[in-house]
């Protein structure tokens, strides 16, 4: 079977883009990275893009439609039978993702529906949970909001400042967005309104406590 072409929006550092450019350079996997669009130009993950010999474009329109003509009609001429927004960093169209809708993800360094939005590891800080982690969705019209497909959880540890939660977070998303890209190009998921089914998904079957005590030997 041809492989899924992806095509992935970035704004910044490009290391979700770059796991799912690992991931699409096992031949069994699936989908195939097509094209990557930056909004800007100075995107580090533009070269991650160049290094990878993947067609790359910069969209530096400043307005919100003008941007989704552009991108829209780079990713139709792509072919494009998904969209991954990886630290896209700007609001989309609404035009733009209706004409995309059920075809476009997004990956949240959070357990979404908590934290959207700017900071989530430092609202899970301020808010004093024990687990935060990230969430892969549908993207629909509100911000980071949409159907889930996938999330992990990670534990947030007393010491924890922002960086270091979101660091811990990240090991995560490099693993979870794979994945969720994996079974929507095998026609795995099924989406009834809020709720995305998986086809052959296997839950895991402990749920985790944090804290848990090390035994101290003394
Ligand atoms: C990630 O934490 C992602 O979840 C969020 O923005 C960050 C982008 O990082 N949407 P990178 O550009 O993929 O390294």
């Amino acid at each position: 079977m041809e492989p899924l072409k992806v095509g992935i929006l970035i704004s910044g550092r490009g290391s979700n883009l770059q796991a799912l450019i690992d991931a699409a350079a096992d031949p069994a996997y699936p989908a195939e990275i097509a094209i990557v669009i930056s909004n800007r130009a100075d995107a580090p993950g533009l070269d991650r893009a160049k290094a990878a010999k993947i067609p790359h474009r910069v969209i530096a329109e400043s307005g919100r439609r003008a941007f989704a003509a552009a991108a829209d009609r780079e990713l139709r001429a792509a072919n494009i039978g998904l969209v991954a927004l990886a630290g896209f960093m700007r609001l989309l169209d609404s035009d733009f993702v209706a004409a995309w809708r059920d075809r476009m993800v997004n990956i949240h360094p959070s357990l979404l529906p908590a934290f959207p939005g700017l900071h989530p590891q430092r609202q899970a800080l301020a808010a004093g949970v024990k687990f935060s982690g990230c969430t892969v969705h549908f993207v629909r019209a509100e911000v980071d909001s949409g159907p889930i497909i996938a999330q992990a959880v990670v534990p947030v540890e007393d010491g924890d400042d922002e960086d270091r939660l979101a660091a811990r977070i990240l090991v995560a998303e490099h693993r979870v967005y794979p994945l969720a890209v994996r079974l929507f190009a095998e026609g795995r998921l099924g989406i009834s309104g809020n709720r995305v089914s998986v086809a052959g998904g296997v839950p895991p079957d402990i749920v985790a406590l944090n804290p848990t005590l090390a035994s101290v030997e003394s």
